[in-house]
């Protein structure tokens, strides 16, 4: 069904705000209970449909967008009054008979300060039922855009750009700290959401239609995020635009990584959601540096999982409502016989943040952290950023004070009352949970960096100390300090 949200005015969109009062994420959770909640979030229905039969407002919006239940004329009009001719001939609502049901989802959403609403399609497949995807489909929220909103650094800044905005829901938290917003996707309807979703939330966005950097060529950003339609897949089979694009394999990654170079201000930042093929002629980390290099931008890449290829078949073929259907054997055999065809090994999805310092030597990190993470990793982004600016300021990092990670903790082993750990460890808080494994001189060096002793002064100290050589011991452990910096251990000073 057209959606048709641009054509609401503006007195209807506020009209339509003001219905909506107070159904926030919060208020529907206590409206289902905890139950009702996560079984709602587990794509079950039915715990909702028995909390919700008081007939007020609340209980009513969450039957009809969240649980996607037909609901009585009487109670939408209750809820709507006169609006509600506008929103189903704008497509929000259908309404048959004595009958009133969603079309799209107007669904609560927020952060740590904010209550938003998001205009997006309708969750597929609840209560089981079995629903192949229109190819248009506009996504909401999805584990993917939280984890991208949880990457994306937050600085006040300029000029942010939403590529593949979908929804919108990337906007609205660039938006809370950028003084200018454009978001752009390919989808047309994917565009009149993004706009009823900025309208709803009295937030200005300039949302723009067409492919990639397109809508803003020869524009420069301090910040983009982006979570764009990565999935590989055989190219002649179904292509759902919030997840496939025209391009081959991972070229789209490709694509916005060497694209973002050409539109990010100076300091700015890209941060991309995003998944890589494997190929056993090529390890992983040469193929993304090989696509990082040419940008000559500081890049940390972190790849967060590998997912093997019956796994990845499986999710996506899931993902697009087939799992169950007489074809499903079919298709998932084509996926796997595609994917021989291409030599491609395995899938890896994860993390890319590039940022543009204008260094003559790039910073480039690459890695697999599929350990825990201490969120957002926007902060851990801004901080690793910090510390290589530090280290390149540096000439000799031995001169210069180091401080220790507000966020470490030591944790040491030992036998039950031993005077002594056999073993000490330091773990970080904030961004990859890292742990080191310290030996007497880098606890000792990791303990006195309080930001004005030098790294060089503690390990004279410590030689004096265990009766060890001043030049040996600066020598062992100079490359050690430089990768407690980079791991995060030792900060600059203040
Ligand atoms: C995975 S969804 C991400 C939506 C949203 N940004 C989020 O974080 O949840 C990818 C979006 O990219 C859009 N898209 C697809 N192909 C595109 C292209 N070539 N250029 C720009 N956007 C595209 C899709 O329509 C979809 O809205």
């Amino acid at each position: 069904m057209t959606f048709a949200g641009d054509e609401l005015t503006g007195a209807q969109v506020a009209a339509l705000r003001e219905r909506l009062d107070g159904f926030t994420v919060d208020a529907v959770h206590a409206v289902l209970g905890d139950d009702a909640w996560y079984a709602l979030a587990r794509g079950e229905t039915t715990p909702g449909r028995l909390a919700t039969t008081s007939g007020d407002r609340l209980s009513t919006l969450i039957r009809l967008f969240q649980l996607q239940a037909v609901v009585d004329r009487s109670a939408a009009e209750a809820v709507f009054g006169e609006l509600l001719g506008a929103i189903a001939s704008a497509g929000v609502v259908v309404c048959s008979g004595d009958e009133v049901r969603a079309a799209v989802d107007i669904r609560p959403y927020g952060d740590e300060g904010h209550d938003w609403w998001v205009v997006c399609d309708l969750t597929p497949g609840l209560d089981g039922r079995l629903a192949p995807m229109d190819p248009a489909y506009v996504l909401g929220i999805s584990e993917a855009s939280s984890s991208l909103a949880q990457l994306t650094s937050r600085r006040e800044v300029g000029r942010a750009l939403d590529l593949g905005t979908g929804c919108g829901v990337q906007s609205l938290h660039l938006a809370t700290r950028s003084a200018r917003v454009v978001a752009t996707d390919v989808n047309p309807r994917a565009l009149a959401m993004a706009r009823l979703t900025a309208r709803l939330n009295e937030v200005d966005i300039d949302v723009r239609e067409g492919s990639l950097f397109e809508p803003v060529a020869g524009e420069r950003f301090d910040l983009i995020a982006t979570n764009p339609p990565f999935v590989v897949s055989p190219p002649d089979g179904e292509r759902l635009v919030y997840r496939e694009t025209e391009f081959p394999g991972d070229d789209v990654v490709r694509r916005v990584v060497q694209g973002a170079n050409g539109h990010l201000r100076e300091d700015g930042w890209c941060h991309i959601l995003a998944a890589w093929i494997h190929t056993d002629d090529e390890p992983w980390q040469e193929r993304l540096a090989r696509w990082i290099e040419p940008t000559g931008l500081d890049a940390w890449v972190v790849q967060r999982e590998r997912a093997d290829l019956a796994t990845y078949a499986e999710m996506w073929l899931a993902d697009g409502g087939h799992k169950g259907a007489p074809d499903y054997p079919k298709r998932y055999e084509r996926w796997l016989r595609w994917f021989a065809e291409q030599r491609i090994d395995a899938m890896g999805f994860g993390w890319i943040s590039l940022r543009r310092a204008e260094r003559e030597v790039p910073a480039v990190r690459i890695e697999e952290w599929t350990g825990e993470v201490g969120q957002p990793m926007g902060a851990a982004a801004l901080a690793w950023a910090g510390r290589t600016d530090a280290l390149e300021r540096s000439d000799d990092i031995l001169d210069t004070a180091w401080q220790l990670a507000p966020d470490a903790t030591q944790i040491t082993y030992g036998g039950v009352g031993a005077e002594d750990p056999a073993a000490i460890t330091v773990r970080l808080e904030h961004g990859p949970r890292r742990s080191a494994r310290l030996d007497t001189i880098e606890t000792g060096l990791l303990s006195a960096s309080d930001g004005e002793l030098t790294a060089g002064q503690i390990l004279d100290a410590l030689a004096t100390l265990l009766g060890q050589d001043r030049a040996e011991l600066r020598a062992t452990y100079a490359p050690v300090v430089r990768e407690l910096i980079a791991d995060g251990f030792l900060h600059p000073a203040g």
